[in-house]
């Protein structure tokens, strides 16, 4: 077993939470096995409405008495929503991508009366100290390696600075960490665990079409792009974000025609629903790290977080400590 800070906090057996990524793809199946395997599940809600987020919720109850979390965008955070977190009071109300005047300690505070623990992810350090003077009791360092919405620091250099500007609060390593050799390095940099998002979209639970986990499995990790196209397609203005997405025939058709992406705004998010809704990983946008490039298999979630601690447990007591010769 690996027991770290984050662990005690949240009486939870691994080192191992799951991003909580929106748009369809995190759910009550894929967030119950997580946090079942002893790691944190938590279940994105961007897209859901009030009634959505409430079954979701009480869906991931009936699978699970473990800690999970619920993770809100604050950019465009929706009070009907946010009021079911506060309802259903999760272990963990995670947050992320706050606009610059947006007041954090307010909503904090809320989710601590709530009972919750405060998790808030940044890309620079600026940002997840804001999070920590607000309050935070966790803070995600997210490397640009990362799938979806990044900026563009690479975990390597973010992550130990993050854990330096905060400290003494747990930090958990995000962007790029697919295996145990990447929670091995994670805790090496001084974070407390890792937050994994595209490794565990490819699993059995991942409510992705499985064209969609066909496709992170295909990737090899170099063809994915810093793109700002899928949020002209859906109209949405993300502060101070790119994404990182496949580069796959729907970003090759608009890469430098981002004005006709504009243009033609209502009927590209209508072709992009309708390519989702189909399966067809040529036309939507398909969101993925780098870490893609680790991936060879569809597997259980739980097999994932289960061999991802082993294999980090080996690399640390057995090849690493050989290492060290002593005088
Ligand atoms: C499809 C997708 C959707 C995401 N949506 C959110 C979100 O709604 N909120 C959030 O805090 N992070 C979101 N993320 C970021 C993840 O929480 C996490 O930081 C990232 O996936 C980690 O990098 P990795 O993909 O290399 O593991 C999303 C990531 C992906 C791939």
């Amino acid at each position: 077993m690996i027991n770290t800070r984050f662990c005690s906090l949240l009486e939870i057996r691994h080192p191992i939470a799951l991003g909580g990524m929106g748009g369809g793809a995190t759910g009550a199946p894929l967030v119950a096995a997580v946090s079942n395997s002893g790691g944190l599940g938590i279940l994105g809600t961007s897209g859901m409405d009030r009634a959505k987020l409430k079954s979701e919720v009480e869906a991931i109850r009936r699978a699970t008495d473990k800690p999970f979390g619920i993770n809100h965008l604050l950019f465009e955070v929706d009070e009907e929503r946010f009021s079911v977190t506060l309802e259903t009071k999760p272990a963990v109300a995670s947050f992320a991508w706050a606009r610059a005047e947006q007041d954090l300690r307010g909503y904090f505070d809320r989710a601590h009366q709530a009972g919750c623990k405060v998790m808030y992810m940044g890309g620079e350090v600026p940002e997840t100290v804001r999070a920590a003077e607000a309050g935070a009791d966790i803070i995600v360092a997210q490397g640009t390696e990362a799938g979806g919405h990044v900026v563009w620091m690479a975990s390597m250099p973010l992550i130990p600075m993050v854990v330096d500007a905060v400290a003494p609060l747990p930090v958990l390593a995000a962007g790029g960490f697919a295996d145990g050799r990447g929670l091995a390095a994670a805790l090496a940099l001084g974070a407390d665990g890792i937050l994994v998002g595209t490794r565990l979209l490819a699993t059995h639970e991942s409510p992705l079409h499985s064209n969609f986990k066909q496709a992170i499995v295909r990737s090899d990790g170099h063809d994915t792009v810093l793109t700002e196209i899928p949020d002209l397609a859906s109209g949405r203005v993300w502060p101070g974000a790119m994404s990182r997405a496949l580069r796959n025939d729907f970003i090759e058709r608009w890469a430098g025609r981002e004005w006709a992406v504009r243009r033609d705004q209502r009927a590209i998010a209508q072709a992009v629903a309708e390519a989702r809704k189909r399966g067809d990983a040529d036309n939507a946008p398909l969101f993925i790290g780098q870490d893609a490039g680790l991936i060879d298999a569809i597997k259980p979630a739980a097999e994932i977080v289960e061999s991802m601690v082993s294999e980090a447990e080996q690399i640390i007591a057995e090849k690493l400590t050989k290492l060290v010769h002593r005088r």
